[in-house]
């Protein structure tokens, strides 16, 4: 099992969904996690309830990491409450489904903001706290297919997560010395945020996947994410790790 005993993790949006996931099964692998949220006070308290009942320690960090006041305030707190940085997940993105005859410029910017700017924002703060990690620190961000695809309704959301894969690549060149960036690149789970994806999407998705029927969820996805967070992909940098099932091998 992959050990993660004594390192220090945050997770952006672990109130709920993927990120949740991430917060948990990091804490699983025995690494104390700091569970920010944004409007879902009650759901990340319980997130952090079960990191402690795992015998881990928890911190629950309110913060809009679209905004970089709040961004520099929840480092400064986990700098005072823990002293380093072993793993950042960066997961939080927002943004709807709809077309792009219906997107305004301030959707696509309320979108860069919510789901690319808040990495750059959460590398440059919390640098120094990663460069005191115990080995080498990591950076995790979430993507998705509509990074290199073109999906219904997916316009705002893919452009943002094309940027957010570049920014990964090229925060690695930058910074790669110390600290590893990679990405997952989930498949379709179902989560608050694809409640209103289309149907036949995930009929679609669950149909391509080679996993004997079973879909595709929030704790698969966490999986990849602990392994990026861990010494097994030191030699992993700038990559993108598909969680999909193998849906995308069928195009
Ligand atoms: N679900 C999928 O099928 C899928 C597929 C591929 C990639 N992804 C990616 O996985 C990530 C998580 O998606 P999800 O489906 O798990 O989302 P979700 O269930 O809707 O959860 C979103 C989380 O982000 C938090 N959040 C939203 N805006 C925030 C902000 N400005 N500041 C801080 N926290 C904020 C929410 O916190 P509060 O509730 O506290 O407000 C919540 O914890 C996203 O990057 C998404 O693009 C998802």
């Amino acid at each position: 099992m992959t050990d993660l005993n004594g390192k220090v993790c945050l997770v952006t949006g672990a109130s709920r969904g993927i990120g949740r996931a991430s917060a948990l099964r990091l804490a699983g692998a025995g690494a104390d996690v700091a569970v920010n949220y944004l409007t879902s006070q009650g759901a990340a308290r319980e997130v952090a309830e079960e990191i402690r009942q795992m015998g881990r320690q928890a911190a629950v960090v309110k913060a809009d990491v679209s905004e970089p006041d709040d961004v520099q305030a929840m480092v400064e707190f986990l700098g005072t409450r823990f002293g380093r940085l072993d793993v950042l997940v960066s997961n939080v993105a927002s943004g709807g489904f709809r077309s792009l005859m219906d997107t305004t410029p301030q959707h696509l910017q309320a979108a860069m903001s919510t789901n690319v700017t808040p990495l750059l924002t959460l590398v440059q703060a919390a640098r120094p706290l990663l460069e005191r990690a115990e080995g080498r620190a990591k950076v995790v961000a979430m993507s998705s297919h509509g990074s290199h695809r073109a999906l219904p309704a997916y316009g705002t959301i893919g452009t943002t997560k094309a940027a957010l894969e570049s920014l990964v690549r090229h925060l690695a060149l930058e910074l790669g010395g110390r600290i590893n960036f990679n990405i997952v690149l989930a498949g379709l789970v179902e989560t608050d945020s694809t409640r209103s994806a289309p149907p036949e999407a995930f009929e679609r998705a669950r149909a391509a996947m080679m996993v004997d029927g079973r879909p595709l969820t929030a704790a698969d996805v966490a999986d990849a994410v602990v392994f990026l967070a861990s010494a097994a992909s030191d030699l992993i940098q700038g990559q993108t790790l598909i969680v999909d099932g193998g849906a995308s091998l069928r195009g």
